[in-house]
């Protein structure tokens, strides 16, 4: 009897503690698409420029109704996202956007941004309809189908990080190749999988010599990726194709190749490893960046294992499926597969280099 309760009670916590979680997230996830709302309609912006508002005040400068403005300032103060700055009733109240939170949700290049997580969930949640049926087909879910959303929720999300890390902290760990990035020498540099263009364009203003090449299978990502080099200035010494990194045929002699975040959604991962040692020059290193996940299967996981499998069931696993069935190995790539690869792919050796970061890990590859 006394049995029977235990395990009765340990089920109703259990439960409990489940529904909790999930009610935390369905906050978590609506509060999100607030932030995509006030990004989309332009009421952070607005309050941010103009500083303290009323709702009507607010809703006059984003060129917004009165009522839409003041129910989204109410929630987004319950939130604790916006501040109210002075109290008073619906329509003379005046609230602030914090400096911090304005960085956060604004500022594209500060490393503090986190906005681009919004546009993120917007993009997967658009897809799943499609991504449930390939569960039941087995087929794929292309890259493309995936859209705007996800091509920027990726390249926003890891923007501040090649702006604020990659000069500073990523190519540093080279050694003396990175002497020779900075110094102005007329280098060639190869971006494989280069999304819409952070990472070229950040190694542009990183080696001042160099000529960047990036390369991505996704026709949409290399359209944005030319318009972001000439929003930026660097369109002269940065080129964008599109091309399958397991098909690259183009002239070697590269003296550093890179690919970030994107080796675990290549079809042939292997196949491009190969292609990428043949291009380049003697010596080069390629610098692989992927998720810093386990260095074995760990249930339950930690936040960033659960982050990436998520992105891998969701997206990564669906698009890689869709390029190739042979090896579709999601977005949890570990240490041991990238060193298994390379050797199929015949480096010589995998070095992880100690670079600090929260999300990604740092494989130096030689030829
Ligand atoms: C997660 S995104 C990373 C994009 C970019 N490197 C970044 O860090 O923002 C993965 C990218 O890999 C590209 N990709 C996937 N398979 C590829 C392949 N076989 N050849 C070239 N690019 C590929 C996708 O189109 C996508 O842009």
């Amino acid at each position: 009897m006394t049995m029977a309760t235990d395990a009765a009670q340990a089920i109703t916590r259990e439960r409990d503690a489940l529904g909790e979680r999930l009610f935390g997230a369905l906050l978590g996830g609506m509060e999100l698409l607030t932030v995509e709302l006030g990004v989309r309609a332009g009421l952070y912006r607005a309050l941010r420029d103009g500083g303290h508002a009323t709702a009507d005040e607010l809703a006059d400068r984003a060129g917004l109704t009165e009522r839409y403005a003041r129910e989204w300032l109410e929630q987004q103060a319950t939130a604790g996202i916006v501040e109210v700055s002075a109290q008073g009733g619906p329509a003379t109240r005046r609230y602030v956007l914090p400096e911090g939170h304005a960085e956060a949700l604004l500022e594209v290049e500060s490393s503090g941004y986190m906005s681009a997580a919004a546009p993120t969930l917007v993009g997967l949640a658009k897809i799943l309809e499609s991504v449930a049926a390939a569960y039941r087909s087995g087929e794929g879910v292309g890259y493309a189908r995936y859209g705007a959303e996800i091509r920027h929720g990726i390249g926003d999300f890891n923007r501040p990080m090649f702006a604020n890390e990659l000069a500073s902290e990523w190519l540093p760990s080279l050694g003396e190749l990175h002497t020779r990035l900075r110094s102005g020498a007329a280098v060639r540099v190869l971006d494989v999988a280069c999304g819409t263009g952070w990472s070229s364009i950040a190694l542009a203003r990183a080696c001042p010599g160099a000529q960047v090449d990036g390369i991505d299978l996704d026709e949409a990502s290399i359209v944005d990726a030319r318009r972001n080099a000439a929003a930026a200035g660097v369109a002269d010494r940065v080129r964008f194709e599109v091309g399958d990194a397991a098909a690259l045929d183009r002239e070697g002699g590269y003296e550093l190749v890179c690919i970030f975040e994107a080796l675990h959604d290549m079809g042939d991962p292997v196949g491009a490893l190969r292609r990428i040692r043949g291009l380049l020059a003697r010596g080069a290193p390629l610098l692989v960046v992927d998720e810093r996940v386990a260095q074995s299967f760990t249930a339950p996981g930690d936040e960033i294992e659960r982050l990436y499998y998520a992105w891998s069931v969701l997206h990564c696993l669906p698009a890689t499926l869709a390029e190739s069935p042979k090896i579709a190995h999601g977005t949890v790539l570990r240490t041991d597969t990238v060193r298994q690869w390379a050797r199929d792919a015949g480096y010589a050796s995998v070095e992880v280099l100690s670079v600090a970061n929260d999300f990604w890990r740092f494989y130096r590859l030689d030829a």
